[in-house]
């Protein structure tokens, strides 16, 4: 039927708010009767719609619930350009194969998204409509467990459930290897003849620009490296992948930074590495987990000021929110700054420094931060951490 289940829709709705940024671009599947823009609706998204039924359009007004609606089939619609989709309704009329593709896309192509279903509920044609029969009428919370195992429960009962995929969870492993480069002098080496500045106060010290400018074949030669640690056996099939990245080279005197740094996630970025090129053991990489449900974001003016002013005393305000930033969160693995040591996590994973070094010794890393990786030949890139959740 085009009217959806209205229980839980307002926890629903809070849900959404709080999760997804209105910035983001939002798809409802088969609107049916709009329920979810009508949820949405003054709350600063922009809601498309995809609606299979053509009548519905005008039945249930959806050109006024939606800022664009099309007519079209979402097992052929392209969802790429969307960021969040709500498919309410909609996978019980869907084949399991069907909708374990549709699934397998949305959550390899890290979009967000809300799936709502009855279970075990029988459906036919609806007021000669074939689009409303069910094609899965045996979803049951173990059932979508075992079919759909990328989507978590956010909520239910026996009759109905409303389920997300989230992609602020970890997708990359975390990783760690030793003797990284084959020449760590060289490159230590490599890194003295570059010129360094200081930057706008949202990290602490001072880089190089990007290597790609400085060198691309140091840039591609390591960055490979790096790649081939999380897809060894694809990378020796010569250019079956392509990645994009920033890299640079960073300095840190300690006695400019005497405090632990800010517990931060690295957000323009979807994997880390760091190479620490420095013999200091003890300025290494830890890694945190929220204490409770919020994050601190409350410290980045005044780490920017007080960043921007490093000759100056940190200002009263600067201590406190260091304390609060590191109060927030629960350490859950150290990394120690071994030289040549090549370390890599999910860039939305918090981390931080927890001490810059011992007084005179300058602190030097090289820093990636991978912003995409794709298979050329099209393929979805297989993500560990979804992966493993299938077995
Ligand atoms: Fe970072």
């Amino acid at each position: 039927m085009p009217h959806s289940w209205s229980g839980f829709k307002s926890r629903v709705q809070k849900w959404i708010i709080n999760n997804i940024p209105t910035n983001k671009r939002v798809l409802d599947v088969g609107p049916g009767a709009g329920v979810y823009g009508e949820l949405l609706s003054g709350h600063g998204y922009q809601v498309d719609a995809v609606e299979i039924y053509s009548p519905y359009i005008d039945k249930f007004s959806l050109r006024e619930k939606y800022d664009n609606v099309y007519v079209g089939d979402i097992r052929t619609f392209d969802i790429s350009d969307y960021d969040f989709i709500i498919l309410g309704d909609v996978l019980e009329h869907l084949t399991v194969e069907d909708a374990t593709k549709l699934v397998d896309y949305i959550t390899n192509s890290r979009i967000e998204c809300l799936v709502a279903v009855p279970y075990e509920m029988e459906q036919g044609e609806w007021e000669g409509n074939v689009y409303e029969t069910h094609l899965q009428e045996d979803l049951t919370e173990d059932v979508m467990e075992e079919r759909y195992p990328e989507l978590d429960l956010l909520c239910g009962n026996n009759d109905y459930g409303y389920y997300i995929y989230q992609n602020n969870k970890m997708i990359w492993p975390t990783l760690c290897i030793d003797n990284f480069f084959v020449n760590a002098n060289a490159v230590v080496e490599y890194s003295k003849k570059l010129k360094y500045k200081y930057g706008d106060g949202t990290w602490p010290g001072q880089r190089t620009k990007s290597t790609h400018i400085l060198d691309s074949n140091f840039f591609k030669i390591t960055t490979k490296k790096i790649i081939a640690a999380l897809y060894p056996n694809d990378i020796e099939k010569n250019s079956c992948l392509e990645w994009n990245a920033t890299q640079y080279f960073q300095k840190i005197k300690p006695s400019e930074y005497p405090e632990k740094g800010f517990i931060h996630q690295d957000i323009s970025a979807e994997f880390t590495s760091i190479v620490y090129l420095t013999s200091e053991k003890n300025n290494g990489t830890c890694l945190y987990k929220l204490k409770n449900a919020v994050k601190d974001n409350s410290y980045e003016e005044e780490q920017k000021k007080n960043y921007l002013n490093r000759n100056k005393k940190r200002s009263k305000k600067f201590k406190e929110v260091l304390t609060k930033n590191q109060e927030s969160y629960e350490k859950i693995l150290e990394f120690k700054s071994m030289k040549n040591r090549m370390i890599l996590f999910d860039a939305s994973q918090f981390h931080g420094v927890n001490n810059y070094g011992s007084e005179n010794k300058e602190r030097l890393t090289l820093i990636s931060f991978f912003h995409s990786v794709r298979r050329v030949d099209g393929q979805p890139l297989k993500f560990h951490a979804n992966e493993c959740i299938k077995y």
